[in-house]
């Protein structure tokens, strides 16, 4: 679907000085879509656009850390994805491990904390050490948490947490019963949801945490997404108003 956002047409240097000052999301989360649409453009193999995409990935976390989002949780590999062609799946995992090994020292160095959420006892044993190897590394850092779901379904997550509740012997839960089982729950709700290649779903993602975040859609697909990019979802954002179920000023409204 074609999406108008003016915004884009700003440079990166007009974009970043219009966020000055400006009410930023605390916690952005992205679902990275159009790798394969990029690649096949191209007449490229549907690898080399996710190859393409570990760059606009690493585009993204240095905008956001550059105007100290504090929380970014990217949709790195869904429950869905171990569908796709074997081919396909090991090369993700491939990427997503030589990642994890390579992106360490620059984590490092900006300060990022690394986390994962979603069904990791399904990643493959290796890439699980790396993993956890840079998660341990990073965990003193508080600059900007970075969270990659992996092997991440937003449903799986709300039966996790239920059969948490149930093996706490929580007989009534409420929405904070619910919220405290979650694979992050000292996260905040996401505020700003992107998703990239202009598909209008969210794909089974951070189902319960995103009740009340703003969207953001944009044709853009995801190896072509960059800081201008981001920047353009945050500023529009910025010039959103957020009433939580409420109306301006009072009670009773839907969003
Ligand atoms: C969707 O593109 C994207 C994914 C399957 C997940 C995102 C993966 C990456 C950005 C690369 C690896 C990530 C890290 C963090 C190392 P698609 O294949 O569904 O695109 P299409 O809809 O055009 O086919």
């Amino acid at each position: 679907m074609e999406i108008s956002n003016p915004l884009e047409e700003l440079s990166e240097e007009e974009l970043r000085a219009r966020l000055e000052g400006a009410r930023l999301p605390t916690h952005v989360a992205v679902i990275m879509d159009g790798n394969g649409r990029w690649a096949e453009k191209r007449g490229f193999s549907r690898i080399r656009g996710h190859e393409a995409g570990v760059r606009a990935v690493r585009e993204a976390v240095t905008a956001c850390r550059e105007v100290e989002i504090k929380y970014l949780t990217l949709y790195a590999f869904s429950s869905e994805n171990w569908k796709r062609p074997k081919a396909e799946v090991q090369a993700l995992i491939k990427l997503l491990k030589d990642y994890l090994v390579g992106e360490r020292d620059e984590l490092v160095e900006k300060q990022i904390r690394l986390r994962a959420i979603g069904r990791l006892e399904q990643m493959p044993a290796d890439v699980r050490a790396e993993l956890d190897k840079t998660v341990a590394l990073t965990a003193q850092y508080d600059k900007m948490t970075l969270t990659h779901a992996l092997s991440y379904g937003g449903r799986a997550e709300l039966v996790d947490a239920l059969r948490k509740v149930i093996a706490a012997g929580i007989r009534e839960p409420d929405e904070e019963a619910v919220s405290r089982y979650l694979y992050a729950p000292d996260h905040p709700d996401p505020d700003l949801l992107i998703r990239t290649s202009g598909e209008l779903r969210v794909s089974n993602f951070l189902l319960w945490e995103i009740s009340y975040a703003e969207i953001y859609v944009t044709n853009v697909l995801w190896p072509d997404f960059s800081a201008k990019h981001m920047y353009a979802a945050l500023l529009d954002y910025s010039m959103r108003e957020r009433r939580f179920g409420k109306v301006s000023g009072g009670d009773g409204g839907w969003t």
